[in-house]
């Protein structure tokens, strides 16, 4: 750390008054320094340095305790910015810059500008243009691509709001800039072009369905749905750790509603646990704690508060979690159904 204690600074969402201008100056001028802040933008926090400063960039994995072989990605206030660190000339590029900015994250080839501290020692590198103005603003005031990855202690639930920062942040990062909750709530879709056929990494807010009515053919690799094997080493490193964890164990009620819901009324206050679901099946349910938000037809809103809810878990006097997955894995359901799996180690009940 540059500063002898972390500085919170209040941000508003489009980061235009002159007191959002000042908390900007400051924190840009940490990451030129070569210093740590953390930043919100839609998905997740983000623990942000200068991505193309090999110390800077190393402050990272340490700040997190995150292994160094599992790559940052890289932020751009604008996508033309892009080419400069990247190769964009790849199929594939054009036609998903259209999106951008947006929570998608695109695997290109890296330039020798960028570190392999950065990219965890491979040639690829990982790139985003977020759709949040604070964020935007940031990397523009710092003037270099910020290496972010989510502002979490490795393996902890990523963090959306500025209370679940502090958990593990404080003390770790210069500043922390407060931009209230983030919307999308999990973090952003990837998706490689270093592949013969594109290839997503991990689901986010830009949809499987979305990325093929751009691309055409799209294959989803086999560790977003099942457990890791060793080579998803090469492709994503992030899916060979364990992910998002809360502190206590998790299970994961998969069936129909009614089916999961009789299963958590018989388990749940025996075994002293809390139940996380949507917001239409709480009226239905008896456990010491229910978690929910959304409903069964609104996936966006239980995505928003998924990460949200499983830290909320920390701080409640029960021994374990059932949460429920949904019931398809179509649009931004696919991403929660990936983020559960990882945060329950894989551990899954099929109710019928
Ligand atoms: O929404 C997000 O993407 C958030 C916000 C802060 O932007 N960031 C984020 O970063 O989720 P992180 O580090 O928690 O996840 C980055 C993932 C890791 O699983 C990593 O392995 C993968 O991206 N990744 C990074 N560079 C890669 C590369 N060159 N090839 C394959 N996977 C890569
Ligand atoms: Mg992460």
């Amino acid at each position: 750390m540059l500063l002898d204690k972390t500085r919170v600074f209040p941000v508003t969402k489009n980061a235009d008054t002159p007191e959002d201008e000042a908390a900007l100056r400051f924190a840009s001028d940490i990451i030129r320094r070569g210093g740590l802040v953390v930043f919100p933008t839609e998905t997740v926090y983000g623990l942000g340095a200068n991505g193309l400063c090999e110390d800077a960039s190393r402050a990272i994995f340490t700040a997190k305790g995150r292994p160094a072989n599992n790559p940052l990605i890289l932020h751009f206030a604008d996508k033309s910015d892009i080419n400069a660190v990247c190769d964009t000339n790849v199929r594939g590029f054009d036609a998903l810059a259209t999106l951008m900015p947006a929570p998608l994250t695109v695997i290109l080839p890296a330039k020798p500008v960028v570190p392999r501290t950065t990219t965890g020692g491979l040639d690829t590198a990982a790139v985003r243009v977020p759709t949040s103005c604070i964020a935007r603003k940031l990397i523009d005031f710092a003037g270099v691509p910020i290496a972010a990855p989510s502002a979490n202690l490795s393996g902890k639930p990523s963090p959306t709001c500025v209370s679940h920062v502090l958990e593990d942040m404080d003390g770790r990062a210069d500043v922390i800039l407060d931009g209230g909750d983030c919307e999308v709530g999990v973090e952003s879709t990837i998706v490689t072009l270093c592949t013969p056929v594109p290839t997503l990494l991990r689901p986010g807010g830009v949809t499987l369905e979305t990325l093929r009515a751009l691309l055409g053919d799209v294959a989803v690799h086999e560790g977003v749905l099942n457990a890791p094997k060793t080579d998803a080493k090469v492709l994503s490193p992030g899916m060979l750790y364990k992910h998002y964890a809360p502190d206590k164990p998790v299970t994961l009620l998969k069936g129909a509603k009614a089916d999961v819901i009789a299963y958590a009324n018989r388990h749940a206050r025996a075994e002293n646990a809390a139940v996380i679901a949507y917001g239409d099946d709480k009226p239905l349910l008896d456990a010491p704690v229910v978690l929910c938000a959304g409903s069964r037809s609104d996936d966006e809103r239980y995505a928003a508060r998924i990460f949200a809810m499983l830290r909320e878990t920390n701080a409640l006097p029960v021994d374990k979690i059932y949460a429920f997955l949904p019931e398809d894995t179509e649009g931004i359901a696919l991403a929660v159904y990936n983020r559960l799996l990882r945060a329950s180690g894989f551990h899954v009940m099929e109710i019928s």
